[in-house]
């Protein structure tokens, strides 16, 4: 929490932010992706260093500026002025360190989990108010419009599952109201019904499949070709997702991309995309976690971690820490009547290696259980990092270090540890799934990550 004596000290990034984001002149009516030059606008702060084998491309190449079409000033006139007015308003919460709400607000986000408390709450009265999306009703199930409920994959068939069912607040009447649009496409139902039995990892049928219902809606309506998809999104957790835009990187220039594989190193780019966390559902989609597990002085387990030995960087884990040391538990299955929940209730921190792909269902479970996650990945952009403060309830390890888990750890004292558990416990409601979505949830804070990016608004400082 900000205390008071700083309050001078506290003012002055806002007041720039506000100078960048909002000069005299302002009036770029589609502002998304021309203003790289703002030095807010950019992935966290502190970037995991890159592990030495690998070329370093943080940031990504893509943020480089590029020119974009204007969309012609009468056809989304109305559209602009009314994000204009959600601009000022999240400026004057910030000014105000306050917020304006015509409704009871029902939860107040404050603290220092936030980047810019303020700011995220006065943007997310704004998108409850405002924001509009129109789902495209071409194609068919199961390929569109539908999509995995269970398992890995679920944020994905939930999500087109909530924006699709017509019941979503943020459902466009018609398609001129929307501020964005979205192609209810499934990655991984294409995966699921076109390639399996795998018998082939090309991909370009998989980015046939995808380009066509692109052309499909640009063809049919003036919406694509207005702004070349900038005001676009498709979403997707399947690790192959990233692919689709592949072949045509033209195409698809300013197309924003909501993706579980949020590899900054093969092309993610979090300025323009959105990292979706994983989250892996039972069939009835309660995730099977004691909430909010053991208050800290009951965590026995230093660290916990138990999986398969996916991808090089759970194979070093393994080498260096599987079965060998009591404190840093790491299984690669655990034994029958083993309880995995038990584990991550009793566990003061658990550990989030990266996979085959760098994001890791174990980072929702570890936050839902209260038990503050060690992300071990490299190059991963971190779901609502431009609203989440992740080094306030989490600690990041880059991968070359897992030998020295266990020294880092230990060197956590109690009281940071406390700090880093409420953090846990403060986020929880983020990465909470409810159909239909509620307020705050994870469906909302995917929704937010898309307007924030449709705002070209980045509340971090
Ligand atoms: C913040 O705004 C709310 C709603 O407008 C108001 O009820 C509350 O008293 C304000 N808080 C402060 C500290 O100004
Ligand atoms: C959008 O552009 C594509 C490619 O240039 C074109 O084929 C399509 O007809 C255009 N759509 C509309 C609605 O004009
Ligand atoms: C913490 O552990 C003690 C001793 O095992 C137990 O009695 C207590 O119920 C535990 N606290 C919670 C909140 O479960
Ligand atoms: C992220 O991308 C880089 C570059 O392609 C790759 O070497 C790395 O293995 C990826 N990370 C994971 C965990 O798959």
């Amino acid at each position: 929490m900000a205390s008071s004596h700083r309050l001078p000290l506290f003012l002055l990034p806002p007041l720039l932010l506000l100078l960048f984001l909002f000069p005299p002149n302002y009036h770029n009516p589609f502002p998304l992706i021309t203003t790289q030059n703002i030095p807010f606008f950019h992935p966290s702060k502190q970037p995991p260093p890159p592990p030495p084998q690998l070329p370093s491309q943080f940031p990504p190449a893509a943020v480089e500026p590029q020119p974009l079409p204007q969309p012609p000033p009468s056809a989304n006139k109305r559209i602009e002025e009314d994000l204009a007015r959600a601009r000022a308003a999240i400026r004057e919460a910030i000014v105000r360190r306050n917020y304006t709400s015509e409704k009871v607000e029902s939860f107040i986000p404050r603290g220092r989990v936030y980047r810019n408390a303020y700011a995220f709450h006065q943007s997310h009265i704004e998108m409850v108010k405002r924001f509009k999306v129109w789902t495209y009703k071409e194609g068919e199930q199961p390929l569109v419009h539908d999509g995995p409920m269970k398992n890995i994959y679920s944020i994905e068939g939930h999500f087109i599952d909530e924006m699709d069912s017509g019941k979503s607040p943020f459902s466009a009447q018609n398609p001129d109201e929307a501020h964005v649009f979205f192609l209810p496409v499934s990655i991984a139902y294409i995966i699921e019904y076109i390639y399996t039995p795998i018998t082939t990892y090309a991909r370009d049928r998989l980015i046939r499949i995808f380009k066509d219902y692109v052309r499909v809606v640009a063809d049919r309506y003036p919406y694509w070709n207005r702004t070349r998809g900038a005001d676009h999104f498709m979403a997707s957790c399947h690790d192959w997702a990233p692919d689709i835009t592949q072949t045509d990187p033209d195409l698809f220039k300013y197309l924003i991309r909501v993706l579980c594989n949020a590899n900054t190193s093969e092309g993610f780019n979090p300025v323009r995309d959105a990292s979706l966390p994983e989250i892996n559902l039972p069939a009835n989609f309660h995730l099977d976690l004691s909430r909010s597990g053991q208050p800290p002085e009951n965590r026995s387990i230093l660290a916990f971690f138990a999986g398969g030995a996916h991808g090089f960087i759970r194979k070093m884990l393994f080498e260096h820490w599987k079965d060998k040391d009591d404190e840093i538990q790491v299984h690669e299955y655990l034994h029958k009547g083993q309880n995995y929940g038990e584990f991550i209730s009793r566990s003061r921190f658990c550990l989030c290696p990266s996979g085959y792909e760098v994001a890791s269902p174990r980072l929702v479970e570890a936050i839902q259980g209260g038990c503050v996650p060690v992300i071990i990945s490299d190059y991963y952009s971190l779901p609502f990092d431009d609203v989440l403060d992740w080094s306030k309830f989490s600690l990041r390890i880059p991968s070359k270090r897992i030998p020295e888990i266990k020294k880092i750890l230990k060197g956590v004292s109690p009281a940071k540890y406390l700090k880093l558990h409420q953090g846990v416990m403060k986020v929880q409601r983020h990465f909470e799934v409810h159909r239909p979505a509620k307020p705050f949830d994870v469906f909302h804070m995917v929704l937010h990550s898309v307007w924030l990016r449709r705002l070209n608004i980045r509340p971090s400082h």
